[in-house]
């Protein structure tokens, strides 16, 4: 495994397993446990994705250290709106059984709201009980207002970024000023797996289209976090660090790039119930 230094001197592994879409079941928590003994040690949750308590219990019935595991929740929308930053947080480390976190992240840029929410990160940050904070799904606008008015620099931006799409000036902004750039959906959801030059890349190398849409983000110096529910899949994730691509490959599938976006702003960004 590889690992990126954040600004807060913490080691986040650069690949982890995401953890959307996974539902509050038991074949979740199994599921978990199964990526943990393939390696996996970064987990990206979130209150909004409704698994913290499988993640917390996997975690716990592994026998491997809590110091091993690098977790990530989020502070969703309507907890922003209601000011509920400290009792968000405390309720995302009691469904994880946790008593600290290793990043805790805004997941969206709530209009008027966020600046408040990042104060109360400082303050969680500061008591020792989020080891990093940062952000997600925030623009450039977004990040220079923040760090104008803020002690600390977010250690990280979560950001839909992909072969076939994300913001490169968001990117090179983040990595400019020291914020480590996390892909939030790195496989687009799967849009790009059957394209017939990532194909040849991928035989060239003897590896899958997915392994080299990962591998692609590496090397620009982003962080992934894909989400498989099969084993087979989640292996192959991980097995992103006995390749290269060279730099004609790197410019060929930059020019895949089309602006596509598999997820988009919520519309209602006052969200809905307290999570
Ligand atoms: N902060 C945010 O707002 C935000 C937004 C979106 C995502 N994220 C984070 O990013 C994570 C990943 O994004 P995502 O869940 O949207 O989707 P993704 O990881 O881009 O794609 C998931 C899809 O890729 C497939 N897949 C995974 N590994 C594969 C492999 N080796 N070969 C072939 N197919 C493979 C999966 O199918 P199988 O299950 O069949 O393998 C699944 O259909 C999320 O779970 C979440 O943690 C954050």
């Amino acid at each position: 495994m590889n690992y990126l230094t954040l600004n807060s001197g913490t080691a986040m592994p650069s690949v982890g397993m995401g953890l959307m879409k996974l539902p509050d079941s038991p074949d979740t928590e199994a599921l978990i446990r199964e990526a943990i003994s393939l390696g996996f040690r970064l987990f990206d949750t979130a209150s909004s994705y409704k698994n913290e308590a499988e993640l917390g219990r996997a975690i716990r019935s592994s026998g491997i250290p809590r110091e091993e595991f690098f977790i990530t929740s989020k502070i969703w929308n309507t907890a922003q709106r209601l000011g509920n930053t400290e009792g968000a947080f405390n309720r995302s480390l009691e469904r994880l059984g946790l008593d600290y976190i290793d990043l805790y992240l805004i997941q969206w840029p709530v209009p008027g709201c966020y600046l408040d929410t990042w104060h109360d990160l400082e303050k969680i940050f500061f008591s020792g009980r989020a080891r990093a904070i940062g952000v997600a799904n925030f623009g450039i606008e977004d990040l220079t207002y923040l760090m104008s008015e803020s002690e600390i620099l977010p250690a990280v931006n979560q950001i839909e970024y992909h072969v076939l799409g994300g913001r490169n000036d968001l990117r090179v902004f983040c990595q400019s000023k020291g914020i480590a750039v996390q892909a939030g959906a790195p496989l687009a959801q799967g849009a790009f797996l059957d394209r017939e030059i990532l194909k040849t890349i991928a035989a060239r190398h003897e590896k899958t289209v997915a392994q080299v849409g990962l591998r692609y983000l590496l090397q620009l110096g982003i962080s992934v976090v894909p989400r498989s529910v099969r084993p087979a899949h989640l292996r192959e994730d991980l097995d992103l660090f006995d390749f290269e691509l060279t730099d004609e490959e790197m410019s060929t599938i930059e020019n895949l790039r089309e602006g596509y976006r598999c997820f988009d702003i919520p519309s209602d960004l006052t969200g809905g119930i307290l999570l």
